[in-house]
């Protein structure tokens, strides 16, 4: 049986790496993330630019660079779940063009909510997992429970950015949730519950539509 192809879409700070691990976990899929392929590719040169410079500030990085890391990670995909893409217009017609998707989630989260949970945000330096310093806190502060590395704060979860970001999800992102919600696969998530919460709903949402 084929496996399922979603993605996830969702304000900064909405729960889209936190869910898209969980599954992973489920469907044993690929998790294809554009915001880690660039943090760990910061300083590619690329004619426009590196994704450094666009990133720091909050802004998006040019489509051609996306559209190529996506193209290359869905070609040796079976099932697959899409954090951080599509993220404007453009890059959602991209997408329809070169795959099908069994469903669409919207992560529904207000301003207030994401502003805490993006600057209280902290990730493990080695292995990526995500922690926060009041909901979801590690044993020991500053260290990673899985690993032991240290944990450190995105360059991009200043409050400064954080709030730039979530201006360019409303000008940029909140039209292609418009552009999915007519269609089938299309499921709003309400993502400010609990993370467990959110997740239930979350695998309804999925098995409803695959
Ligand atoms: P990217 O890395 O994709 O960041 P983002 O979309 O801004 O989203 P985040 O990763 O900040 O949030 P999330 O939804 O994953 O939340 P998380 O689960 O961590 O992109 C970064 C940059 O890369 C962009 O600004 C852009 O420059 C560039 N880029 C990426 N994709 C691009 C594209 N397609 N086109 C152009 N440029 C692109 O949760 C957040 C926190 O909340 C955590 O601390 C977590 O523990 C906590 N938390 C999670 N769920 C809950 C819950 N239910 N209750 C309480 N706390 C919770
Ligand atoms: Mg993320
Ligand atoms: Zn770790």
């Amino acid at each position: 049986m084929s496996k399922p192809k979603l993605t996830l879409l969702g304000a900064p700070g909405a729960g889209k790496g936190t869910q898209s691990s969980n599954l992973v976990e489920e469907y044993d899929i690929d998790h294809i993330t554009t915001g880690d392929a660039l943090r760990n590719n910061k300083d590619m040169e690329t004619e426009y630019g590196t994704p450094r410079e666009y990133m720091e500030a909050g802004e998006l990085v040019p489509d051609p660079v996306v559209d190529e890391i996506v193209e290359a990670a869905l070609a040796d995909a079976d099932g697959f779940v899409l954090d951080g893409y599509p993220r404007n217009l453009s890059q959602a017609e991209h997408l329809e063009s070169i795959t099908d998707l069994d469903a669409v989630v919207y992560f529904e989260v207000s301003e207030d909510e994401l502003l805490t949970r993006l600057t209280g945000r902290r990730v493990c330096d080695n292995c990526g997992t995500n922690y926060h310093v009041e909901y979801n806190p590690p044993e020991e502060e500053g260290i990673c429970d899985e690993c032991g590395s240290d944990l450190i704060q995105r360059d991009d979860d200043t409050e400064e950015t954080a709030k730039e970001r979530l201006r360019v999800f409303e000008e940029n992102t909140m039209p292609v949730v418009e552009y999915f919600e007519d269609t089938d696969s299309f499921v709003t998530v309400d993502g400010e519950q609990a993370p467990d919460e959110v997740w239930a709903d979350l695998c309804d949402a999925v098995e409803a539509q695959f």
